[in-house]
């Protein structure tokens, strides 16, 4: 199969991978740099358990073609603690505010939460739960994950 070099910056460090041309970046960030935080629930867009940020903005990593994050800048759950291995607000908060049960959603959830809070750092209920509509929890009936946004919203502060 064709192969395509692509170098981006992941979580903050440059990289490069070589992987098939057909290859999406949720398959790269898992079997090239083994960050499996994302997961893959329905591989076609529809549960956000693969949600990374690129560039800013979250995005379901299963729908994201390989050719295309030449140059930009990835974060994934991963990124998210410091290097000293203290956990970020949010995860401190879904942790505080039992928004894990199976664990599946949460690393999408908690990217969807960033990028959230990162362009808007005091969203109303109803923005945080449109910044997680794309993402599918069968677990917690979403509250106790909408409280632990707002959480880490005023912590951040
Ligand atoms: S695995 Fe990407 S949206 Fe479901
Ligand atoms: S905690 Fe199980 S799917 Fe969300």
């Amino acid at each position: 199969m064709k192969k395509i070099t692509v170098s981006f910056t992941l979580n903050g460090d440059p990289v490069t991978a070589e992987v098939p041309v057909t290859w999406n970046l949720l398959k790269t960030l898992r079997e090239v740099f083994e960050l499996t935080g994302a997961k893959e629930g329905c591989g076609v867009g529809e549960c956000g358990a693969c949600t990374v940020i690129v560039d800013g903005e979250a995005v379901n990593s299963c729908l994201f073609p390989i050719p295309e994050i030449e140059g930009r800048s990835v974060t994934t759950v991963e990124g998210l603690a410091s290097k000293e291995g203290e956990l970020h607000p949010l995860q401190k908060a879904f942790l505080e505010n039992n928004g894990v049960q199976c664990g599946f959603c949460t690393s999408g959830m908690i990217m969807s939460a960033k990028a959230l809070l990162d362009k808007n750092p005091d969203p109303t209920e109803e923005e945080i739960r449109t910044a997680i509509s794309g993402n599918f929890c069968r677990c917690t009936g979403y509250v106790q994950i909408v409280e632990a946004i707002d959480m880490a919203s005023k912590t951040e502060k």
